[in-house]
């Protein structure tokens, strides 16, 4: 081990959890590039976490599919000619092929391996074999694929590794109801756009970035734009057991956003509002644009994530002022926080730094730092275990 990683291992870490998290110190800066805590990670958290797949609607026809990657498993969620939607690993029964390779697809009800032609149901069932009737004691029904949890929640469907996991109902209580009153139309929505993004930075450096409204009148440009559509002084940023959202009014002065007129008519005072579910799935909404957007970073490694982001709409055409926002989204806002975690990612291996303060203040106000505490504590505790 170099001298530089040991002097980083030095700090204690028995205790970090109990903190008060007005006084508490952050989480060691060890805790975004190590190798052994990233694999505790994989193995305690993400391989034990529901994960978002889709919207219903992206399951709508027989055939329909998904492909979901996370640390080496891949997932094929679909709607098979049974008219049921369900997961299932991504893997041939007979000599291991990875079957689909698409993010997204349709096989028309049935998925047929590429290497002998084995073809499965889109429910994981073994249909065919060649040469199968000339072999002994082969019986297809063992040979079904095995089935990956599959739950509904706020209109998009969630994947667990885990089948022992608790529900979405008993993790996320009131999430549901949340997504339905922000999205009032969210059965009706359809994806517009996917873009993915590799970043060089941990996965908890984007989401801290993604959870605190201390930096946006504070760094660059962009936010300080975004800022001034949104009435701050409404803006609440609320922690649950393992959600948490936070949310402002638009600031109805405004008269333009992204760059486009606003007309009353047109855009009225919607909301600014984005939502995370533990551990990386997040729906947001911003000012007077009528997308939801999904922003999911999957780890790749401990230092790289796929930022993955995605847009949703209710409405046949797209209003010019959201086809805007999600311009602005992808080239402006996101490239301008992705700059900042490039930058705090070179920083937390500095010999200089290991373990700053959480700027949280007793009125939990629109610019403390409260819920990156408490995302930082359910890492912490994801990792270890809760009874330190
Ligand atoms: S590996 Fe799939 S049919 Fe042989
Ligand atoms: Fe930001």
């Amino acid at each position: 081990m170099s001298s530089i990683e040991s002097l980083k291992l030095r700090t204690s870490i028995d205790g970090w959890d109990r903190q008060d998290p007005e006084q508490a110190f952050t989480l060691p800066s060890r805790y975004f590039f190590d190798e052994a805590l990233f694999k505790a990670e994989r193995d305690n958290i993400f391989l034990r976490s529901w994960h978002v797949a889709g919207h219903l609607s992206e399951f709508a026809e027989i055939g329909q599919y998904v492909v979901c990657d996370l640390f080496g498993q891949s997932i094929v969620i679909a709607r098979s000619r049974a008219g049921t939607i369900r997961a299932f690993h991504n893997v041939c029964q007979h000599r291991g092929n990875r079957l689909l390779e698409e993010r997204r697809g349709n096989t028309g009800g049935i998925v047929r391996c590429a290497y002998h032609s084995w073809c499965y149901e889109m429910d994981g069932t073994l249909r065919s074999a060649p040469r199968c009737e000339r072999i002994k004691n082969f019986d297809k029904e063992a040979f079904a694929i095995p089935q990956v949890r599959l739950e509904e929640l706020g209109g998009f469907l969630y994947f667990n590794l885990d089948p022992n996991a608790p529900s979405l109902a008993e993790l996320f209580p009131g999430a549901d109801e949340e997504m339905h009153r922000v999205f009032p139309s969210l059965a009706n929505m359809r994806l517009i756009e996917e873009a993915d993004v590799i970043v060089p930075a941990n996965w908890k450096v984007i989401m801290d970035n993604s959870i605190e409204g201390y930096h946006f009148k504070l760094s660059g440009p962009c936010h300080i734009d975004l800022a001034k559509l949104i009435d701050f002084k409404g803006y609440r940023l609320t922690k649950r057991d393992n959600w948490w959202t936070y949310i402002a009014p638009a600031n109805l002065e405004a008269g333009e956003a992204y760059g486009v007129k606003l007309r009353s008519d047109l855009n009225p005072g919607e909301c600014f509002f984005n939502i995370g579910l533990w551990p990386n799935n997040t729906f947001y909404t911003f000012p007077f644009s009528e997308f939801l957007g999904t922003f999911i970073m999957i780890p790749l490694d401990a230092e790289r994530s796929l930022l993955r982001f995605g847009y949703y709409s209710a409405n046949e055409q797209t209003a010019e002022v959201s086809k805007a926002c999600m311009r602005w989204m992808n080239e402006e806002l996101g490239p301008e926080d992705i700059a900042l975690n490039i930058s705090v990612q070179k920083g937390l291996h500095s010999m200089g730094y290991d373990q700053g303060r959480y700027m949280i203040d007793a009125e939990r106000s629109n610019e403390s730092e409260h819920l990156v505490h408490h995302f930082h504590r359910l890492v912490f505790q994801g990792i270890h275990g809760a009874q330190r």
